[in-house]
């Protein structure tokens, strides 16, 4: 029978060395994403297991600068695997970028005898922990989560799916008023400076366009397109991502009345509908082999790296500061 992570055999380990840990603190940083509390659940019940005390560091690095924590007991991470969003909170921190302000967040580490550290998030929350890292003798590891699935060395980051099938879904629904009224309908979605997010809601929702800022947009064959467009077609999507030079949904949608004044056209930004609500099969699982593997490494002597997911395997990447 296949091991659950909430029955982890140690046995099972074939660490070398295992250091002795105490606590390991965890926090989650950036925007939230689903699959982060199943990530957190399995920290947690990984720490358990091990005799380690788990503790979360509440909203992101502001947690960790003010010595905001909390201990984490079984009953409570236990029911986290349906959850969206971060149960120890989330949060962007800029003042993490001063080294008199991280310093303060090590006082509080060794004040808490915190003996690891989980840092989980993206691009901006994997800086802050390569830096810390640098700074102080606690071992790091980094665990890639942000929905826009944009962390260098790794396909993927915890809660892409589910904001994929959140988008998908939402697109679904639109189509139906597109189709029923012969429109256009011009769907906004996240993902910053990416396209990936945009790319896999477009292919999954069968999109007729997709503008994505790696592409120069081709927005000469969508205004022939529109041009021919016939009052009796059925409904065009078009999904732009928040990122595109084209400037977002509203600036492609005054565009499109402009130049084309008895089109029927509608736009629609998702926004945060694609990052909350209960995560997908996928996020939970790969949140929670993500969280287990992140403590197995912390016990066995690593730091400084991350789990990166490489041609579905696990494996520690170096954590680097990329701001
Ligand atoms: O990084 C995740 C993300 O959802 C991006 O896709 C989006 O641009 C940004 O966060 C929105 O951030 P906030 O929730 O702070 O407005």
């Amino acid at each position: 029978m296949r091991k659950l992570v909430d029955s982890i055999n140690v046995s099972s380990l074939s660490l070398p060395t295992l250091l002795v840990m105490k606590k390991i603190a965890m926090l989650t940083s950036g925007g939230d994403a689903p699959g982060m509390n199943a990530c957190i659940r399995s920290i947690s019940l990984t720490c358990i297991h091990h005799n380690v005390l788990p503790i979360g560091i509440l909203d992101g690095y502001h947690g960790l600068i003010e010595g905001k924590n909390k201990a984490l007991t079984m009953h409570e991470v236990y029911p986290l695997i349906d959850r969206g969003g971060s149960y120890i909170g989330a949060g962007r921190c800029n003042a993490f970028l001063s080294k008199i302000t991280r310093s303060k967040a090590i006082q509080q580490i060794h004040r808490a005898k915190i003996d690891g550290l989980i840092a989980v998030g993206g691009d901006g929350t994997f800086s802050g922990a390569a830096t810390l890292c640098g700074e102080m003798n606690i071992p790091v590891i980094g665990i890639p989560s942000t929905i826009d699935n944009d962390v260098k060395g790794t396909d993927y980051c915890i809660g892409f799916d589910t904001a994929v099938n959140n988008a998908m879904n939402a697109i679904d629904k639109i189509r139906d008023t597109a189709n029923s009224h012969h429109r256009y309908f011009i769907v906004e979605v996240m993902g910053k400076q990416t396209g990936r997010l945009a790319e896999e809601i477009a292919l999954s929702s069968g999109a007729d366009f997709l503008l994505m800022p790696e592409h120069l947009s081709d927005t000469k064959k969508l205004m022939r397109e529109v041009s021919n467009f016939q009052p009796f077609q059925r409904g065009k999507i078009i999904v732009i991502a928040e990122g595109d030079e084209t400037g977002g949904a509203l600036h492609l949608l005054k565009k499109l009345q402009f130049t084309h004044p008895t089109l029927d056209v509608r736009h629609c930004v998702l926004g945060h509908i694609q990052r909350g609500g209960s995560p997908t099969a996928h996020d939970r699982i790969i949140g929670s082999n993500m969280g287990k593997k992140a403590v197995e490494w912390l016990i066995g002597g690593k730091s400084g790296v991350f789990t990166a997911f490489k041609n579905g395997k696990l494996i520690p990447l170096e954590l680097k500061t990329t701001r």
